[in-house]
């Protein structure tokens, strides 16, 4: 890598906070919301030593993969952050895709991972602040991405396999973090203005496109409960549509979802 490359000047309006390392990306970015950091403030870490996933897990984040999180201040109902996480998730699949070899297959899974030949490589993690002085609108949101690029966590068990790029044939330039950082951040740009002027409609029929397992048998795991039934659909608000035998449709808007193999 020449020393240019170490220059990362990412599009207006992003402000780019760079750090070697720190406890989570997503929880820096919150502490600067707190502090009145501004809109599209992003937060990189080249690693982290409290990653956090979704549901309270943990994310692997030593050196050599990508680790981000974008702040944004939403004047938005909170209905609307679902919808986000797909803007993202299809942002990081369409990026993933160009550089795997060709053939490998791409898709997302509910709600926002992004799988390589049925291996997660990428997670999405979104944490929001209500507006207290608004009913039902967000303060800010936190959109935090982590990308696998050259290594990934050995598998925890069959149902959670994951992969990088390394480990999908990428090599080169294909395995720059920092390339993927601008990459990333300028496809989520692009999206976001695709959300803003034309609504959920193109975001969902793109990620609908490369969804796994719709149409077909899925289990869901709550807090409380696990159901299984058809992945039917996915509403106007980004929830998963759950076909019951002999019962009504459930929407599962939080929860773990497994396909058979
Ligand atoms: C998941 O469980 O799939 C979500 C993983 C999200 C990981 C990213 S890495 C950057 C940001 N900071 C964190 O602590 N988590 C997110």
């Amino acid at each position: 890598m020449n020393d240019d490359a170490h220059i990362l000047h990412l599009p207006s309006p992003y402000r780019l906070v760079e750090v070697e390392s720190i406890d989570s990306t997503n929880a820096e970015a919150k502490r600067l919301a707190e502090s009145g950091a501004p809109d599209y403030t992003l937060v990189w870490a080249k690693r982290q030593t409290a990653g956090r996933g979704r549901r309270g897990r943990s994310w692997v984040s030593s050196e050599g993969n990508l680790y981000f999180s974008i702040l944004l201040r939403m004047p938005y109902p909170i209905r609307d952050v679902m919808q986000l996480g797909f803007v993202v998730a299809n942002a990081v699949a369409d990026a993933v895709q160009v550089l795997v070899p060709r053939g490998a297959f791409v898709n997302v899974k509910w709600p926002n991972d992004v799988l390589v030949e049925n291996q997660k490589i990428a997670g999405i993690l979104m944490e929001a602040e209500m507006d207290a002085a608004k009913p039902g609108q967000l303060e800010w949101l936190v959109l935090g991405i982590g990308v696998n690029i050259n290594s990934h966590p050995a598998d925890i068990d069959s149902e959670h396999p994951a992969t990088s790029l390394a480990a999908q044939g990428v090599t080169g330039a294909g395995l720059d973090v920092q390339a993927m950082l601008d990459t990333l951040a300028k496809r989520f740009l692009a999206g976001l203005a695709t959300w803003r002027n034309l609504g959920f409609g193109p975001i969902r029929r793109h990620w609908l496109a490369r969804a796994k397992g719709l149409g077909g048998p899925v289990t869901v795991r709550l807090a409380d409960e696990t159901l299984h039934g058809i992945f039917a659909a996915l509403d106007e608000d980004g929830a998963l549509v759950l076909h019951l035998d002999g019962q009504p449709n459930r929407r599962i808007t939080a929860g773990d979802v497994f396909f058979p193999n």
